[in-house]
């Protein structure tokens, strides 16, 4: 057998008959990848052999995955790669985006295979791949490597073609004014469209995306889809990504206990926490703003009432949302550093050594923590023009995902007091700008303790 055909086998059949209760397979894999085959030789006339032998590599669902962005230009394959790679890679994977174009897919290969050996773990290939034989080049890749592939393609309607060719247009014009970008995107797209051979779904696990920024017209298809990391990206690419976002983020106003060096609780503002919050207020929109300065459309505070109060000045619809409430500190809540460090010394010390996986008893994590706030992160994405008021903890978390900071600098990020800070896409980027808003207050931020031997 062919390893062009073995891949495409691979690709269903997890023959790692040894090692299936530890995956958490069910053992139904290839009767169910016979299943399929036989569907898909009446969909389409692809000319592909099962394999039905034991030479295929067995591929176990920890083995390294690649993933192959398939799609004419403007369809929006790289604002989704960078979305998924990003959201990957914030949730602890080892993610990263490779741009290439079909004649240098030999050279990124190479690369992918180095970038596995130095442990990394989801490689996503950007390029249009239009050809069915050109995706072949990548699976017998895949197949011979015993990596997972997995494929997506995009297409959307006319309108969001335009959209995209548009916002393409403005972003690339602002690097470069002396091309005709518009001509330039409309000759490849009328080049590249009649070599496009749609993915067939014999080709492995793919995912197919009819992309639109309306959720009412962007929809989703999936094939073979298997394991956390696959239904994580067949999640992230559920919602359609919004091209131009504004975000608006603060910590509550200084309250009662952040003046006392006490951690968690439910105090008010203190009155500098009460001055910053009409500081605020003029900022957003609220009493005293310029007419033409910033307007949230919708705040999100946590239910507790230091954020609550912090934006009571600000216009707005608003929502008080539990998974916004600082770190749960457990059996510390209410406590200084100091005070935990005399009743709890090795659990103060346990922290210090490893502060994102550390959890307080009958409390969290900074893990536990970044699980908690992925709804508001995906719910953020979908939305423009957000302000959310939540906390120190809970901001490092949101914020790591903008700034691409890795799980165990988290819980180190600054996200000061009294500090506005605005967050807006740039092409499949963020930036953060950090406008602190001069009200006085008390420095929260404990550093990073040396750790001893
Ligand atoms: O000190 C303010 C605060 O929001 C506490 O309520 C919370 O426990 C703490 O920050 C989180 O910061 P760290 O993880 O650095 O202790």
């Amino acid at each position: 057998m062919s390893c062009a055909a073995a891949a495409v086998c691979a690709a269903f059949v997890d023959a790692d008959n040894d090692n299936d209760e530890e995956d958490g397979d069910n053992g139904d894999d290839k009767c169910s990848a016979t299943t399929r085959a036989r569907d898909g030789a009446t969909m389409a006339s692809v000319p592909v052999t099962l394999a039905t032998d034991s030479t295929v590599k067995p591929c176990p669902l920890r083995a390294p995955l690649v993933v192959t962005v398939v799609g004419l230009p403007c369809r929006g394959k790289s604002l989704a790669a960078h979305k998924v790679a990003r959201h990957l890679s914030w949730r602890g994977e080892s993610a990263k985006v490779f741009t290439v174009n079909e004649n240098s897919t030999s050279e990124t290969l190479s690369e992918i295979s180095l970038f596995f050996k130095e442990g990394n773990n989801v490689a996503i290939i950007d390029g249009m791949h239009l050809t069915r034989a050109s995706r072949q080049t990548v699976a017998t890749f895949c197949c011979e490597a015993v990596f997972h592939h997995l494929l997506i393609e995009f297409t959307c309607n006319d309108k969001c073609l335009q959209e995209n060719v548009a916002d393409t247009v403005q972003f690339y014009r602002k690097l470069d004014q002396n091309i005709d970008w518009e001509r330039r995107f409309r000759e490849s797209n009328d080049h590249h469209t009649p070599q496009f051979e749609p993915c067939s779904a014999l080709e492995g696990p793919l995912i197919t995306v009819n992309n639109s920024e309306d959720p009412m017209y962007h929809s989703v298809t999936a094939r073979g889809v298997r394991g956390a990391i696959q239904t994580d990206i067949l999640g992230v690419l559920a919602s359609p990504v919004i091209r131009q976002q504004t975000f608006y983020f603060s910590r509550h106003g200084e309250s009662e206990y952040n003046v006392l060096g006490r951690i968690g609780g439910d105090a008010d503002l203190s009155p500098r926490g009460m001055k910053y919050a009409d500081r605020l207020a003029r900022q957003l929109g609220g009493p005293g703003s310029a007419p033409d300065g910033p307007r949230p459309k919708v705040i999100w505070t946590s239910e507790l009432r230091r954020t609550i109060h912090t934006v009571q000045n600000i216009p707005g619809p608003r929502a008080a949302i539990k998974d916004l409430n600082e770190i749960n500190a457990g059996i510390c809540e209410g406590l200084t550093y100091e005070e935990i460090q005399e009743r709890f010394p090795q659990e103060f010390a346990w922290r210090d050594q490893d502060k994102f996986k550390y959890r307080y008893p009958h409390g969290e994590s900074y893990l536990d923590l970044l699980q908690r706030v992925d709804s508001v992160v995906q719910a953020l994405l979908t939305n423009t023009d957000v302000l959310v008021v939540s906390h120190q903890a809970v901001l490092r978390c949101i914020m790591a995902y903008f700034k691409g900071v890795k799980p165990d600098d988290v819980p180190y990020i600054n996200v000061p007091l009294h500090t506005l800070l605005i967050v807006r896409s740039y092409g499949y980027d963020f930036v953060v700008e950090t406008v602190p808003l001069k009200v006085e207050c008390v420095d929260t931020y404990r550093i990073q303790p040396k750790v001893r031997d």
